[in-house]
């Protein structure tokens, strides 16, 4: 559900009537340290001095550690793992306030909610039923599973036969249909059910909040097909979802870095040697949506695949999905296997620390990339190398602007044996990194902006509407001042909330938690002043555009009157 479905308004009264302090505190202990400063130990990062703070003014946290920030629903998304829509219910939840009815929230929750139940249910029952079944036992016995893994897992079994589970839950017909629309029951065309898993180890899929949401079982012996999954429902989306993140999520409260890998069966048994940050795909390749779901808990992502040409065309095509992206502050890493092995078998054979080295020793992204681009061309003549540019730079082209790509195209410069400048000069970048005001707005602005957004009722101060400043950040500065005054944002949680799908919110978000040394009261003098001198400024600058084109004599005679006032009340 997208978060424009939530009134903006609602939004808004929800956090100006949350209050952070109190909301984290019940999480995690805060210490008062100074005039509404509080402070902990970190959750997001492990460590031993408390580098966590939260202001009670800003409504803001920020980690000096790890650079966790955010609001109050960011703190949710972050430490509940919470979505945006389930963050804004919890928090009305905290807040006791009824979310207003056109939104969509309440309605479609509930709906899931018995989908969420009975599937809880089946899942206990099919665990009854593994431990009723000697053959069912005998066979994750044969295949080295723990009884304790296979309690972390929920691993269960359905049992010979068609009506199981239409039985025991499907005692009403609207029963069946949640069954049904659950993906437990399969409809016979002559009418009727059956039970779509027969006979199978069952697993049970979790979503990040240990919810499940559907089920793999595969056969215990050699029939076909060897996995069943269940099909996409209201609350299972294959492409989006990963097995072993919820167990992956509670054995580590952060995920130093994660593995794909491909199977149930290599996810539970790296977790049972104690690499438990394993996750798969289900049965699908690896898209964009579990890339960006993964990276809210991990900066690494190690891609394990097989050794063969299938494996290295696999990794090349996740490799695909990944350019776009890819940003400076994470890594992607491909490990490839020994032949005929799979991490299920291999971790069983040489144990937790040969694997976690075979991990270590994982391709980089860059190094991937050129390897598999170089073995497409002919470097040693020159045809081969302008065929290795071309084809390198059309995917390089594909990576955000940033550090990493810089570097890429340096290293294909390299190889290639040209003037880096030749390639990379006439490439756009793709996506425009959000505007970096520091190198070129000046420090005024910056401090009128950094001010403005720490305490946004500065913005009372400010009743004339100010000119459109050709300077950059100014565009930006005008905004939220109108943009401040339309709502009244009562802190800088508030304020950051609506520009949460903005370009603009990391430069904002990094102005929230700069410090800055202007004493308290001198605050809003200083705030005065920088409006003053950039009015200045935009005076100088007007002048300045208006004698170019006087010496031109390009000048309107709206344009030279215009002039004469401004050089007549120069400030
Ligand atoms: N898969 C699937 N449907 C199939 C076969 C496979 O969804 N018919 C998915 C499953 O998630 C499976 C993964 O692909 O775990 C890898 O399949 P495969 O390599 O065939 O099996 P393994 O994971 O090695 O399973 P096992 O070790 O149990 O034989
Ligand atoms: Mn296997």
């Amino acid at each position: 559900m997208s978060q424009l479905q939530i009134p903006r308004d609602f939004i808004q009264l929800l956090l100006a009537r949350t209050e952070l302090v109190d909301l984290i505190d019940g999480r995690v202990p805060l210490r008062k340290k100074s005039n509404n400063n509080y402070f902990a130990c970190c959750p997001f990062h492990t460590e031993k001095s408390a580098s966590f703070s939260v202001s009670q003014n800003k409504q803001f946290y920020y980690c000096f550690g790890c650079g966790a920030h955010g609001n109050a629903i960011d703190f949710l998304m972050q430490f509940d793992r919470l979505s945006f829509p389930e963050a804004i219910e919890a928090l009305a939840k905290f807040a006791g306030i009824e979310i207003p009815r056109e939104s969509k929230i309440p309605a479609k929750s509930t709906n899931n909610d018995d989908i969420y139940e009975l599937l809880a249910d089946v899942t206990k029952y099919y665990q009854t039923q593994l431990r009723k079944s000697e053959h069912a036992i005998d066979y994750l016995k044969q295949r080295a599973m723990t009884g304790e893994i296979a309690r972390d897992f929920c691993i269960g079994y359905a049992p010979h036969g068609w009506d199981h589970i239409l039985n025991t839950f499907g005692k009403t017909s609207a029963l069946k249909q949640q069954l049904l629309n659950a993906g437990m029951l399969i409809k016979k065309e002559e009418g009727g059910y059956y039970d779509r898993f027969r006979e199978r180890i069952m697993f049970p899929i979790h979503d990040r909040r240990g919810r499940v949401i559907g089920f793999g079982g595969r056969v215990l012996d050699k029939s076909e097909p060897k996995y069943l999954n269940s099909p996409e429902t209201p609350v299972f989306q294959k492409g989006h979802e990963l097995y072993g993140l919820y167990q992956a999520l509670t054995a580590n409260r952060k995920l130093e870095r994660a593995v794909i890998v491909e199977g149930y069966m290599d996810v539970i048994a790296l977790f049972q040697h104690e690499i438990t940050y394993a996750v798969a795909t289900l049965g699908t390749a690896t898209t964009e949506h579990h890339l960006q779901r993964l990276f809210r808990y991990t900066s690494e992502i190690i891609f394990c695949f097989d050794g063969d040409q299938a494996g290295r065309t696999a990794a090349w095509r996740a490799l695909q999905v990944c350019l776009p992206i890819m940003r400076d502050d994470i890594q992607i890493r491909f490990m490839f296997l020994p032949d005929g092995e799979d991490p299920d078998s291999l971790v069983r054979k040489e144990g937790r620390s040969n694997f976690e080295q075979r991990l270590q020793a994982a391709s980089t992204f860059s190094n991937f990339f050129f390897q598999a681009i170089s073995a497409q061309s002919d470097l040693s003549n020159m045809d081969g190398r302008a065929r290795f540019v071309n084809l390198a730079t059309e995917y390089l082209n594909q990576l955000p602007a940033g550090v990493l790509q810089k570097m890429m195209f340096e290293e294909l410069a390299k190889k290639a044996r040209i003037d880096v400048a030749k390639i990379t000069a006439p490439q756009k970048p793709v996506f425009k990194k959000a505007p970096s005001i520091k190198a070129r707005a000046p420090s005024s602005l910056r401090l009128a902006i950094t001010l403005l957004v720490q305490e946004p009722q500065l913005a009372e101060n400010v009743s004339e509407v100010l000119p459109v400043f050709e300077i950059p950040g100014a565009a930006l500065f005008i905004e939220l001042l109108e943009n401040i005054k339309h709502y009244t944002f009562p802190n800088t949680g508030a304020l950051l909330e609506y520009w949460r799908d903005r370009k603009e919110r990391k430069l904002l978000e990094k102005l929230a938690r700069t410090e800055h040394t202007i004493p308290s009261e001198g605050i809003k003098n200083e705030f005065l002043g920088a409006i003053a001198q950039l009015k200045k400024l935009a005076h100088n600058l007007k002048i300045q555009q208006l004698l170019e084109k006087a010496s031109q004599n390009t000048l309107t005679p709206e344009e030279k009157q215009l002039l004469h006032e401004l050089i007549h009340t120069k400030k």
